[in-house]
């Protein structure tokens, strides 16, 4: 029988270059996601370094949990190096000050492992791990992936869903060892500000690196029409609901059930994978 947080292995099979401009006709959009992409190498082994200290400080005290955790670490373990692979096809890694901003968020999460509590780590996995669950529902509500180039929209959907999969094992580990709700809200306020932060300072270094895009996408004022339509429609109303439910004292991400769909993907992704563990 399939685990419940199976850990797949695909080959998506990336060309040698990739057109970072991800949503035809908007690369506002696009580098935002781009952003997101660019911060995954270096906040998901924090992610993983956090839950492998969460295993050894024996604080889980739960035989279920730390399998979870274990398959947790798993698919984070995926999903990093396959990012990794589609930011340099994309032509992240060319750009200086993308580099340069990746190695202050390196450095952060870094500094995170080194020096914060195990409870402070936790908080932060649980606060990113909201966010997952939260855009992730939000994305295929609104259909995110049709509208996205073909490549791309594969490796987001495959994440997208096993974030969804896995959206109990950071809220359960932190219950488990702190299970403190006013330091589970602040620390998620924190992530959720950090991680837009970065995601919105990847996508400014990639405008500001190819400043052709701008005439060629019709200049200033349709610029200011997409990002608002962007900011309005797509953020405001309906990822930013399902991101606002997640900081209510009684959120639990085992309220969540998964619609048919992302159930069905995650078959299909199965069915593709060239090991599934
Ligand atoms: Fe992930
Ligand atoms: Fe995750």
């Amino acid at each position: 029988m399939e685990h419940d947080i199976p850990i797949r292995r695909l080959d998506f099979r990336f060309p040698p270059t990739i057109d970072p401009v991800i949503m035809p006709g908007s690369p506002e959009e696009s580098f935002f996601y781009m952003g997101i992409s660019a911060i995954l190498p270096y906040l998901e082994p924090y992610l993983i370094r956090t839950m492998k200290a969460a295993l050894a400080s024996g604080e889980l005290r739960d035989a279920g949990l730390t399998e979870q955790v274990k398959q947790f670490i798993g698919q984070e373990g995926q999903h990093y190096r396959q990012h990794i692979a589609f930011n340099k096809a994309a032509g992240l890694h060319d750009i200086d000050e993308v580099r340069a901003l990746q190695r202050e968020i390196g450095e952060t999460y870094e500094r995170y492992s080194k020096t914060r509590s195990l409870r402070f780590n936790l908080a932060y996995a649980e606060g990113f791990e909201a966010a997952t669950t939260a855009l992730g529902l939000a994305s295929f509500a609104v259909r995110l992936f049709d509208d996205m180039n073909p490549r791309p929209a594969e490796i987001w959907r495959w994440h997208l869903v096993e974030e969804l999969e896995h959206r109990t094992v950071a809220f359960d580990a932190y219950e488990r060892v702190a299970g403190d709700y006013v330091f589970r809200l602040s620390m998620t306020l924190f992530a959720h500000a950090q991680l837009s932060r970065f995601a919105v300072r990847v996508a400014t270094a990639m405008l500001r690196a190819d400043p052709e895009l701008l005439t060629q996408f019709g200049g200033p004022a349709a610029r200011r029409r997409r990002v608002r339509a962007f900011v309005i429609h797509k953020l405001g109303r309906h990822a930013l609901p399902r991101l606002l439910r997640t900081y209510l004292p009684w959120y639990t991400p085992h309220a969540i059930a998964l619609p048919a769909e992302i159930i069905a993907e995650g078959r299909r992704f199965s069915a593709q994978a060239l090991k599934v563990s």
